[in-house]
């Protein structure tokens, strides 16, 4: 029995393939990545002051930082927060131009705003701050962690961060919401409702749904206890604004979520993910992680930015459900 169990949690921490390989600066948190359409060039941009860009020639570098994409700060005014300390960039071309999604939040509390930017070009010096886009506050939800998605023709950013976890929202015009109002899209019942970082992706007849759940930081040698650090979970809809379940067919309003990336290895607390559609690759989940061995080393108790790394596996579908795969 005891033999069993053991080849059992062996057959568990052997589930997840090697991470992606990642060389020069990899250091990141709540990446975004983009392969510029003029030239094939991966931008990555990332949390930290004035979001560092950071590009390659591929995904498994080496990548240099080339300069900030707001290195003014944004022209939103959250009370207390510094405005060039800016979280969570999500990044995407429409047209011939380039938006960036960006926070602006004072850490633990809801006092947030989503803002966006602008560029022709993804390059340093050629972005500008549009400010706000307008989300009302609102007790229920933290304006954070702003992910877009265009659903049959319509444009929606999906964001938010514990309290009520994932809402949806659409989309007037790229810059601002208008009148629209949130509507809650994955909840987690238990605890103080760890779901946060949404990224959708359209693939065959679903939007996937994927988002990190657990404990995002303060990574000491003795803290989190096991498996309740993040990890990356999926849930999927045909309709992209509501309806999402996981593999099981649980109710994503209801605690559902179907977990795709773990701990494993050096990867602890793998999330703040996205993906990527690669011209080589195909879909590619790309996301932080915390190496093993700074947790044991000690580890930081105030989620010291410079400590997360960047990685990324390729992504496969089996029987319509996302798998990493090496
Ligand atoms: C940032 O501010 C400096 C000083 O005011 C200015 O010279 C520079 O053009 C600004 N940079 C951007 C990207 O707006
Ligand atoms: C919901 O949160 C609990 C901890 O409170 C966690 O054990 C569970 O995995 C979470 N569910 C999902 C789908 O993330």
């Amino acid at each position: 029995m005891l033999a069993f169990f053991f080849s059992f949690i062996i057959a568990l921490a052997a589930a997840y393939p090697n991470r992606g390989a990642c060389t020069g600066n990899c250091w990141t948190k709540d990446p975004a990545v983009i392969k510029r359409a003029s030239d094939g060039k991966y931008f990555r941009f990332g949390t930290g002051t004035g979001v560092p860009i950071i590009t390659s020639d591929s995904i498994k570098g080496p990548w240099s930082e080339v300069g900030k994409a707001l290195p003014n700060g944004s022209k939103i005014n959250v009370n207390g927060v510094d405005s060039t300390n800016i979280w969570a960039p999500d990044v995407h071309l429409s047209g011939d131009t380039y938006y960036m999604y960006y926070v602006l939040s004072k850490l633990g509390t809801q006092n947030s705003e989503i803002g966006v930017a602008t560029s022709k070009t993804l390059a340093p010096g050629s972005w500008t701050d549009h400010g706000s886009v307008g989300i009302p506050a609102n007790s229920n939800y933290n304006r954070i962690d702003p992910n877009w998605i265009q659903i049959d023709g319509k444009q929606y950013l999906n964001f938010g961060s514990f309290w009520g976890d994932i809402y949806q929202v659409q989309l007037d015009g790229p810059l601002k919401v208008g009148s629209n109002t949130p509507h809650q899209i994955a909840y987690n019942e238990t605890l103080n409702h760890r779901e946060e970082g949404a990224f959708m992706y359209q693939h065959g007849n679903f939007y996937y749904l994927f988002f990190s759940s657990g404990i995002a930081g303060g990574y000491t040698k003795t803290y989190p206890p096991t498996g309740a650090e993040y990890h990356i979970s999926v849930c999927r809809s045909s309709g992209g604004s509501g309806g999402f379940v996981d593999k099981e067919g649980k109710d994503c309003l209801k605690t559902g979520g179907t977990v795709v990336l773990a701990s494993h290895g050096q990867v602890f607390g793998p999330g703040g993910q996205g993906v990527l559609t690669d011209k080589d690759l195909g879909p590619v989940l790309y996301y932080h992680y915390y190496p093993l061995a700074t947790k044991q080393a000690g580890g930081s108790a105030d989620g010291v930015n410079s400590n997360y790394k960047f990685s990324w596996n390729q992504l496969t579908f089996k029987d319509g459900w996302p798998v990493v795969s090496a």
